[in-house]
């Protein structure tokens, strides 16, 4: 027996391979489970103990010297597989390194917080499952009453109280509920409604939710506050238009519009036919509101607005359908740059 493994070791410090079948047909004569090897141990197994001492050690060597070849080996097929179609020429250019792109909606995202903290506003988050109280309770949606139609909403199930919030002006609550006035704040974030889903609904989107309270805000702050939004996010000559509206936690309440365009078929469905597309709902916030959120409305007053980040990615970067935000198709995410 120590003949033969005198003998495989010879053969095996010899061995030289130089394609992938060579390299099977090595690990089947030596190193597979039904390789010589495997066998020698079966033997080795069966010897009597005072055999054991001579034939283990060189046996032992033998395996391990196997598997360093083994090795080896292979890394040199894997390196000869690559230089045959690829020679080590240093003179080539490197591979270029590939950068990934920010999402669409996280630029647009991006440029409104920056627009909004140049005039002193704070980013604010709040959770997206929410409670009753803060998604509309506080917001004067009083149980069962129809207003709470104009979301469609989903609820939690098994968790009667909780809904996945339906706008950030969920957040607004919470703001109010845990800051003393003067307060000034944004609040981005995602919200989920029960929409089929098509080219101008989806089931989720997202929203920026401002809002500021102090003494002596007026609605004149709020379209002051809009038009510096709209010249920053669509430049000099923004167009935009505030259409009295309702919302059950504002008094007065308004819809802001941007120019579109109206020359194209798109032009016609983008805008249902008036050329105009609607980008936040927004009003001063109403006295039951600050009542429920713990501040006085007689002396303080405030007002609030809600953007939809998608509409105004639309605008910005002219994109047709809401689907494709959500589609993953690097194709489209490839196309935006920083604003
Ligand atoms: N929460 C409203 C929505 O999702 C948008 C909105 C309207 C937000 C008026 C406001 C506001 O802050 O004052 O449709």
């Amino acid at each position: 027996m120590l003949e033969k493994i005198q003998q495989l070791l010879e053969e095996v410090k010899s061995a030289s391979i130089k394609s992938a079948e060579e390299l099977d047909a090595y690990k089947r004569r030596f190193t597979n489970k039904k390789g010589i090897i495997n066998d020698l141990f079966d033997d080795f197994r069966a010897l009597p103990g005072d055999q054991k001492r001579d034939i283990g050690r060189p046996l032992n060597e033998l395996k391990k010297l196997a598997g360093e070849q083994l090795a080896a080996f292979e890394k040199a097929i894997k390196r000869g597989s690559q230089s045959a179609d690829r020679p080590d020429d240093l003179s080539l250019p490197g591979d270029p390194h590939v950068a990934g792109a920010r999402h669409p909606l996280s630029i647009v995202q991006n440029r409104i917080i920056q627009i909004f903290e140049q005039i002193g506003f704070k980013v604010s988050d709040g959770p997206e499952v929410e409670d009753d109280w803060h998604n509309f309770g506080a917001l004067n949606f009083p149980d069962n009453h129809p207003a709470r139609d104009m979301q469609d909403t989903f609820f939690v199930q098994r968790e009667p109280d909780s809904v996945l919030r339906t706008h950030t002006s969920s957040v607004q609550v919470r703001v109010m509920e845990n800051n003393e006035p003067p307060i000034r704040v944004l609040s981005p974030g995602r919200v989920y409604r029960n929409e089929a889903i098509s080219a101008r609904a989806h089931c989720f989107f997202h929203q920026v939710e401002g809002l500021v309270i102090d003494k002596n805000v007026s609605f004149a702050d709020l379209k002051a506050t809009l038009q510096y939004f709209a010249t920053q996010m669509f430049g000099e000559k923004a167009r935009i238009k505030l259409r009295p509206s309702y919302f059950p936690f504002t008094e007065i309440s308004a819809e802001m519009d941007v120019w579109w365009g109206l020359e194209t078929e798109d032009d016609y469905r983008m805008t249902k036919g008036s050329g105009w597309v609607e980008i936040m709902g927004c009003g001063m916030v109403d006295p039951h509101v600050l009542k429920n959120c713990g501040i006085d409305p007689d002396v303080y007053s405030g007002f609030a607005f809600g953007m939809g980040v998608e509409r105004i990615s639309q605008l910005v970067y002219r994109v047709p359908d809401l689907r494709l935000y959500s589609q993953n198709d690097l194709r489209f995410l490839k196309q935006f740059v920083k604003l």
